[in-house]
């Protein structure tokens, strides 16, 4: 979970920095598509990890896991209509949401997860 986590900080920095250039970058709609990606493989993976072991608050974590990948989606479609000051700001309440999130939730599924044992990588 923590190697995907700092993966997906890393593309976020590459996307805020992007955005908020005037220049143009070629990669930056590469950068989005890949952080929409990676947003969607890790939530899969932390909910599949949640129903193998039968964690028991995963209804709420995983309504938090269907904002994120809708939230990431938001960003790369407003950067394809040509917007990139509204899709600097979706990032910037992806980024506030993602953060809350691996605090709060994914803190406490890490927990749950070290202590019936279940190694979370
Ligand atoms: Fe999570
Ligand atoms: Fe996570």
């Amino acid at each position: 979970m923590e190697v995907e986590h700092t993966d997906m900080q890393r593309l976020l920095a590459k996307a805020r920095d992007g955005l908020s250039s005037n220049g143009q970058n070629i990669f930056l709609s590469e950068i989005l598509e890949a952080l929409f990606g990676s947003t969607r493989v890790h939530t899969f993976t932390e909910n599949l990890l949640m129903r193998l072991y039968e964690y028991p608050d995963r209804e709420h974590h995983i309504e938090e896991h269907e904002v994120l990948d809708a939230m990431a989606l938001e960003i790369w479609d407003a950067y394809k209509l040509g917007d990139k000051e509204l899709s600097l700001r979706k990032l910037t309440k992806f980024t506030n949401f993602l953060n809350k999130h691996i605090d709060d939730e994914d803190e406490r599924l890490s927990r749950y997860l070290t202590e019936i044992g279940a190694t979370a990588a």
